[in-house]
């Protein structure tokens, strides 16, 4: 095993932030979701598919800021459009710049479901608003959800300063599991707004989940039936899956579906986006505006963003990565006694060990990801990664190999 990486300016940035900030770090940054005191803490700068930290230690990222880098860090063509906006027009106005306009018709030529679009920042936003659309129309208050759909009370698993009355209308549901949604669909049914789903299954620390055959279109048809609005959270599958999302890739339509990350490549912006009927609840009958919901730099990044992903076919291209890589991985762990499995191809590559009794599994997760970070590949224990278009061919040979070496020196402990 290489040496511990130096990571003397993360400890005194941490020590300051403790001092400063709650906690130092918010939620799934903090160290306890990495390999505490092996991982840096804070990163100082990025270029394509490579990140440094403060320390000056350099990876190859692989987690991609959570999923917004889909193109690379700092893509130029994306950066200066952004500057041009802010030198020739500015972008934080009382009233809207046209750019939405545009945006919102690019987002209808490409989302099936598309009708009409709100934009929004983040993804909690986006859910949020969706969830808030479709008690308007349906009038109900109940949802039925599957999957992490952000921080707001009605969706945060952290109950702490949420009004326990908030979680009796949300009904969570497990992935892929037909049976038990039409269980509470006839519980509930009658009084569900909206079932929001995330079309591929990626739970935290959990293997990545292909939908089974039948299983949307199943809860579409359900939901169909009883007058429940479908929404598809598609926060990490929309632009990284399919230009139009996983709705696209799997043929199946939602009502309303919420959009972010990949979108602008890095850029603040989240969309409602779905069909005219319920999404015109906003106009008069459900309320959203924030100061920042128009500020057009993140619509700029977002139409340069879908520019280039169309004209270079980024995403055909993070395919043939991702089923490379994947086709290496899935070798390399057949060739190993180590109990590990790999998901999320081609998209969202994860390593997770298979689970047993004596719980050696969390040994082996806590030392393979250490051994990666010390040898420079940036990968999250417990959070599938991401494939960008700037990872070079030789970025992933290398993460390949270093994954096959971190299997072999599992097998020494
Ligand atoms: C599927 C999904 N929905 C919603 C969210 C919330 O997005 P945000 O963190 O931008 O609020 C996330 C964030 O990871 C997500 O993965």
């Amino acid at each position: 095993m290489t040496e511990k990486l130096c990571l003397k300016r993360t400890e005194q940035l941490y020590n300051e932030a403790m001092d400063l900030i709650p906690g130092a770090i918010l939620g799934i940054r903090r160290p306890y979701n990495f390999v505490q005191g092996e991982y840096p803490i804070f990163f100082d700068s990025a270029k394509g598919g490579r990140v440094k930290d403060v320390d000056g230690n350099e990876y190859i990222d692989m987690l991609c800021a959570y999923g917004p880098i889909i193109i690379g860090h700092r893509e130029e063509e994306i950066d200066e459009s952004v500057i041009k906006q802010i030198k020739d027009k500015g972008f934080c106005f009382s009233l809207t710049q046209p750019c939405q306009n545009e945006l919102a018709a690019k987002l209808r030529e490409i989302i099936p479901c598309c009708e009409k679009t709100v934009f929004v920042k983040t993804g909690s936003d986006a859910t949020s608003a969706a969830v808030r659309i479709a008690r308007a129309y349906t009038e109900r208050t109940k949802i039925i959800r599957c999957g992490y759909h952000g921080w707001h009370d009605w969706c945060v698993e952290v109950k702490g300063g949420v009004p326990e009355k908030i979680s009796e209308d949300i009904h969570e549901v497990e992935y892929n599991n037909l049976a038990q949604f039409e269980d509470t669909v006839k519980r509930i049914g009658d009084e569900t707004a909206a079932v929001i789903i995330t079309p591929l299954g990626h739970p935290l620390a959990k293997k990545v989940e292909y939908p089974l055959p039948g299983y949307l279109e199943g809860i579409k048809n359900i939901a169909q039936n009883k007058g429940i609005v479908l929404i598809f959270d598609e926060i990490r599958t929309g632009f990284r899956v399919n230009l139009g999302g996983a709705q696209k890739l799997f043929g199946v339509t939602p009502d309303l579906a919420t959009f972010g990350k990949g979108m602008a490549n890095g850029y603040s912006i989240s969309a409602v986006v779905g069909k005219t009927e319920i999404m015109d609840m906003l106009i008069e009958k459900a309320f959203l505006s924030s100061t920042f919901f128009p500020n057009s730099l993140a619509q700029i990044a977002a139409l340069k963003t879908i520019e280039i992903m169309e004209r270079d076919n980024i995403l055909e291209a993070i395919n043939k990565k991702g089923e490379k890589f994947a086709e290496n991985i899935i070798a390399i762990i057949q060739n190993s006694p180590i109990p590990a499995e790999f998901s999320g191809s081609p998209w969202m590559p994860f390593i997770t060990f298979n689970h047993d009794p004596e719980k050696k599994y969390k040994i082996y997760r806590k030392e393979f990801y250490k051994y990666l970070i010390r040898k420079g590949v940036f990968l999250q224990p417990y959070h599938h990664g991401y494939i960008a278009y700037r990872h070079t061919d030789e970025d992933l040979t290398f993460a390949a190999n270093t994954i096959a070496q971190a299997l072999e020196y599992l097998e020494s402990l």
